[in-house]
């Protein structure tokens, strides 16, 4: 069986590189034959409009599936790249799971 890896790019700062590392280690890993899964929990958004800059084109967000549990939308962007894409509304996630049991698991 193949390994699975995950990566997480996470600080609390802004402006410090973790959207565009991901981006480019992503896109570089998936060049190299990885499959490659980006998963974007920033509210911000910027690394679903780098690879989606039509928002149109997002229909579904990980904010659907964790506050509303409809299956996490998976966009295929190109060869070995796939993306979860956030949107706006992930500002307001954690607002909106403050009732839920251990939703830090979720
Ligand atoms: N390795 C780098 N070299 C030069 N500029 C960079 C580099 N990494 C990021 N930047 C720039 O720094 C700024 C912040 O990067 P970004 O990835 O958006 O940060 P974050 O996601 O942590 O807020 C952007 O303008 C980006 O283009
Ligand atoms: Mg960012």
């Amino acid at each position: 069986s193949m390994a699975q890896k995950i990566i997480t790019f996470a600080n609390h700062k802004g402006g410090v590189s973790k959207t565009t590392s991901t981006a480019s280690i992503g896109a570089c890993m998936a060049m190299k034959g990885k499959k490659v899964l980006l998963v974007d929990l920033d509210g911000q958004a910027n690394l679903t409009l780098y690879f989606i800059p039509n928002e149109d084109e997002i229909e579904m967000s990980i904010f659907d599936s964790l506050v509303n549990g409809v299956p996490l939308p998976v966009k295929h962007i190109r060869e070995n790249l796939a993306i979860v894409p956030s949107s706006l509304e992930m500002a307001s996630a954690e607002i909106a799971l403050t009732n839920l049991l251990a939703r830090e698991r979720l």
